[in-house]
Order: structure tokens, then sequence, then C-alpha cells
């Protein structure tokens, strides 16, 4: 069976964008201590995943991995006892491809023997990304052999498999014990990126999601993964420190919630990417919030999926477990916009005269025979949630 938390999109921190290649078991523990301080963790934040560059440069003489003595000089283990007591999960990264992206030691041909290290150290969850030499071995036979490795653990390990959507990981991440896939390059906080930057802003994987049309391989316990959540992250971040990309503003307001509302509508995998040390009070409202949060977590688990798309409004949607919908109205224009459309027009069913509505941001309710609107501010998104009245 796959890890039970993988029947709805997992929800955690990733520790690349906040610290990069320095990340340190001090920032580990400060990050699990910030979750529970923040919140987070009661609203569904549970996996604590430390990126690459943990391991030291070499393995030991068996080929093991080995944590870099100066960054993690505790261990993996003492770390992952002190993560689980603070009523989280605990997860590493390592590569498919003889080297990580950052040059460490990875796993290609030596995935039994460290999916072995990591059920023991208590490792819940394990990112494997698509660098190093592969050794001429295709992406399907190189994620099965992780994928058959942890299986055969006795450990329950959610397999995030990292290729970015190179070899079109929708259609054979289940088949490989995959729980989650990157759909996309590395996702930036920016709106944009240019053409020779690094990474993709939030409009750019909001129109490359559209164009790959994969929602139908998404659902309970295997997820499109469009990558981490920017909220709150800037010119400070790690990934502008590190990659080939500037981030000189943050996202605004407004394109934090488009970010955030459609993370949630496209029922993405939750995976903070900023240092929650110095999360400000506006980000953390928008990662806590449970309206939000609900639609992400689903039962149904469909992606939300466009309705109408113009340049200056777009229209998503998706069917909700209790019957209803959710519908994102985001505004691509210049002008403050009351955007329209019917339930008729979008992905709630019409079994009913009548309809409640409620703004997920506002928390407002009011109800409708059909006409779904909101006032919409530039590059913000409002969602509606739409239940039918009995
Ligand atoms: C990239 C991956 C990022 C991060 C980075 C670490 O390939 O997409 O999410 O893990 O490697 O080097």
């Amino acid at each position: 069976m796959p890890p039970s938390t993988t029947r709805t999109p997992p929800m955690g921190w990733n520790s690349w964008n906040a610290h990069s290649c320095t990340v340190t078991e001090s920032d580990v523990r400060d990050a699990a201590a910030a979750l529970v301080d923040t919140g987070l963790r009661d609203v569904g934040y549970e996996y604590l995943v430390v990126d690459d560059c943990w391991m030291a440069p070499e393995t030991d003489d068996d080929g093991r991995l080995v944590p870099d003595p100066e960054a993690f000089p505790g261990g993996m283990a003492a770390l992952a006892a002190d993560v689980h007591a603070a009523g989280l999960r605990f997860g590493l990264y390592s590569s498919a491809g003889t080297e990580t992206c950052q040059g460490y030691p990875a796993s290609l041909g030596r995935e039994r023997l460290h999916a072995e290290q990591f059920a023991e150290w208590g490792v819940d969850y394990l990112k494997y990304d698509n660098c190093g030499d592969h050794r001429g071995r295709d992406a399907v036979e190189r994620y099965a052999a992780m994928g058959a490795a942890l299986r055969e653990t006795d450990r329950e390990i959610v397999y995030s498999v990292c290729d970015w959507g190179t070899n079109d990981p929708w259609s054979w991440g289940r088949n490989v014990g995959g729980h989650l896939w990157r759909t996309t390059d590395d996702s930036v906080a920016k709106w944009r990126t240019g053409a020779d930057e690094f990474g993709l802003g939030i409009a750019d994987i909001l129109d490359r999601t559209a164009a790959l049309d994969i929602a139908s391989f998404h659902g309970p316990y295997g997820w499109n993964d469009p990558d981490m959540l920017q909220v709150g992250n800037g010119p400070d971040s790690g990934q502008s420190r590190h990659e080939a990309v500037v981030v000189d503003r943050p996202l605004t307001r407004a394109e934090t919630r488009t970010h955030f509302a459609f993370w949630c509508l496209l029922a993405a995998p939750l995976v903070i990417g900023t240092d929650l040390t110095a999360l400000d009070a506006v980000d953390r409202e928008i990662l806590a919030n449970e309206r939000l949060i609900r639609i992400d977590q689903d039962p149904l688990g469909f992606q939300g999926t466009p309705d109408r798309r113009d340049a200056t409004e777009e229209i998503w949607s998706k069917r909700l477990a209790d019957g209803g919908g959710a519908v994102a109205l985001l505004n691509r224009g210049h002008d403050v916009t009351e955007i329209q459309t019917r339930v008729a027009d979008v992905a709630v069913p019409t079994v009913a005269d009548r309809y409640r509505v409620v703004d997920c941001w506002t928390g407002e309710e009011w109800e409708t025979t059909g006409e779904l609107a909101a006032s919409v501010v530039p590059r913000d998104t409002a969602v509606l949630r739409v239940t039918p009245v009995e």
C-alpha cells in the first residue's frame, strides 16, 4: 500500500529555496520549531525535507552516503528522531544519477544500499532528482530501481520523483512507485522569468500546466507536482544566491495569493520553500488559509483545469467531494475587474436551483442561482467554493 499520507497531496517544507547548499542540521531544527510555532504543522504541513548538499563529498568505502560532518554533526538518525518528536515527518534528497545537481554522491546503482540507510535513519520521504551521469539508463529504469528499493524497506517512504517533467513522469510515476512527480522546471519567486533565466515564474507555470493537459494522471496516491511554494521568498532566498536568476523583488501580495490559490486549485503538493524563522504575518496567513487547504486536500483529488483563458481573465475550476466545486478567477489585466462566469460553465455539477458560495480569502458567503462573480485586483485570484443547496 502507498503511504496513507499520500491519499491527499503531501504538505511540508523543503530546505532548498531557503538555504540552498548551506543547509545545516540547526536550520532543519529551526524549521521544525517554526512549523510548530507558526501553527503551520497543525494545518497540515508535516514533511520536513532536507534537499541537496546534506552529504559529504565522498561515500564510505562501501558506497554508503555519509552526512556532511560539519553541517550534520549529529547524523541523520538523531535529526530524524528530533523531527519526529516535533510531530513531523523527515525527508531527504538524492539523485537518480552518479551525482546530485550540486555534485555530491548520489544513488544510481546503489539504490538498495541507500534505501536501507534511509529506512534505518527513520526517513519518511525521498526527493529523487535527475542529475549526474545516468550511465545510459533511461528514466523509467532509474526511477523504478529506487522505487523498488524503497518498497523493500520496512518503512513507508513517500517517493517524490524529480525529473522536472522531462520524461513525461506523469505517465509512469505511479508504476515506479512514485507518489508525486515534478511537472516543470524549478519554480522561482517571480511572476515570470526571462528567456535566459533559470526556472519558471508563477504565471509561466500556470501556462505550462494548462498546455501540458495532464490532469487525468493526477489523483489520490499520485500527484502532479508544479514545484515548491515561493511564498515568502525574495532577493534574500537561497535560490537567488545560487541560480542564474535575478529575484530582485518578492512576489507582490496579489501574485502571492494567486500562487497559493492556484496550487490549492491544482491539488498540488504544498511544500513551503521559505525560511520559516523569518516568515511575516501576511505570508503566514496565506499559507495557513484553511479554506484553501481544504480545496487542495479535497478527497476527490482532482487537479483544477482551465475553463476560459484570455489576455485579461482566467477561470479554472474543479469538482469537490461535497458535490460542489471550486472556481478560481484570475485577473491577468491591469485594471480591477469583476470577473464573471456561471455554474453551468465551470466544473460544478449543475444539480440544484441554488448554490452557496464562499469566498475562500474573505470567508464571505452568499447564495446564487447560477451567476458567479468576484471583483479582482490585477494579478490576484479569487477562489469561490460553490456548493449546491439541497
Ligand atoms: C534541482 C531540483 C531542485 C533542487 C536542486 C538541488 O534539480 O529541481 O528542486 O532539488 O536540484 O540541487
